[in-house]
């Protein structure tokens, strides 16, 4: 609702959902699906964003962040990856969940993020994608949480990030939709998990030229090889992190489109607004399927970025031939690390950064 933001959301709607979020926090921390429910990684980063989204003082302030921190370090596992609930599943969507919320709310710190960087350049694949787990298929829900993580991390470099950009670029079919993994059909979804992806390593491109020159000077070997080397021998070390995190989301989102776009933006269009759309309100998977919130979130979050991916200038609106249709189409503009609305992300920052 916020991306298309027309008018301003009824008062007493915000705060009827401010009110049932807060039933949904649990008094040791985090938040579950419903109240009295067992609190999970999943529905701790959906209501944060929401909060965030909403962006009123109650709440933003309704975020108990002491708490949040402690069921956050209760999540996190000896391999340095997360658990998205109490002895449930690790995988890089808990990683990515965990480090989201605490980067939002400034509680980032040494502790969360010891050996993560390790665990998620384990799960990037001879494809070059990132899968969920070490050993498993690369796919992109997972290959955004991995890469946006990396980056919040400030360990974006230690992903080969050309194999990277080449397993992403393929995954956009005849459709102009993208598929989730090799050989699968195209779902309106993956517009925000893949476009996602190709959206920040379009302000990653001091560390793309990098990688790709080391690799061309680097005696034919691919740039994979150099990475699962690099890998092997970081397995080791450590990396002094001290402060370089603390406000690399702020700094990003002002960091210009330096590269790209690397996929075909006004094709993507198409496919989100005559493929996913339903004419009645919302979006889909694909025809043939029902709506549903999930994919109406996902469908607008890629169309915005889809319609922004051409300009490079971080300030700038986009000119109307990069928005399909008439220009009442564009949407606002997300934060492509938190995936909320970039307007109440300055908000909420402002106010965790002075709390
Ligand atoms: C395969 O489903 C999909 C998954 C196993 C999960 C994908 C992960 C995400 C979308 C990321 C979620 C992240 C957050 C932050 C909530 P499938 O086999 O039905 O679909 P496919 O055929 O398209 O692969
Ligand atoms: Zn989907």
């Amino acid at each position: 609702m916020y991306l298309m933001q027309r008018e301003r959301l009824d008062p007493e709607f915000e705060s009827a959902v401010v009110d049932f979020l807060s039933r949904c926090q649990d008094n040791d921390g985090g938040y579950g699906g419903g109240p009295g429910q067992m609190p999970h990684l999943a529905t701790t980063y959906a209501a944060v964003n929401a909060l965030v989204t909403l962006g009123s003082e109650t709440a933003l302030s309704s975020i108990n962040r002491d708490s949040l921190y402690k069921f956050l370090l209760r999540m996190k596992d000896s391999s340095g990856a997360f658990r998205m609930h109490n002895a449930g599943e690790i995988d890089v969507r808990a990683c990515y969940t965990a480090i989201s919320v605490a980067s939002l709310l400034n509680i980032l710190d040494n502790e969360l993020v010891k050996d993560l960087g390790t665990y998620i350049m384990r799960c990037q694949t001879y494809e070059g994608g990132i899968a969920g787990e070490p050993y498993s298929e690369a796919h992109g829900g997972y290959t955004f949480c991995g890469l946006a993580t990396m980056i919040l991390i400030n360990e974006a470099d230690r992903l080969d990030l050309p194999n990277l950009i080449n397993w992403v670029a393929f995954r956009q079919g005849v459709e102009c939709g993208f598929q989730g993994r090799t050989n699968k059909l195209v779902d309106g979804c993956y517009s925000f998990w893949q476009g996602g992806v190709l959206a920040l390593i379009q302000k990653l491109s001091s560390i793309v030229d990098e990688q790709l020159e080391s690799s061309f000077g680097n005696n034919g070997r691919s740039p994979a090889k150099s990475a699962c080397e690099s890998a092997s021998s970081d397995l080791v070390g450590e990396r002094p992190h001290i402060g370089n995190f603390l406000d690399i989301g702020f700094e990003f989102s002002h960091r210009d489109n330096e590269i790209g776009p690397l996929f075909h933006t006004i094709g993507l269009q198409h496919y989100i607004l005559l493929c996913s759309q339903v004419l009645e309100g919302g979006f889909k998977d694909k025809p043939g399927k029902s709506r549903d919130f999930y994919h109406s979130c996902y469908c607008l979050s890629g169309l915005s970025l889809s319609q922004y991916s051409c300009t490079s200038d971080s300030d700038s609106l986009p000119p109307p031939e990069d928005v399909l249709g008439p220009y009442s189409n564009l949407l606002k503009p997300t934060h492509p690390l938190y995936n909320v609305v970039l307007d109440q992300y300055y908000k909420a920052r402002e106010y965790f950064h002075s709390a």
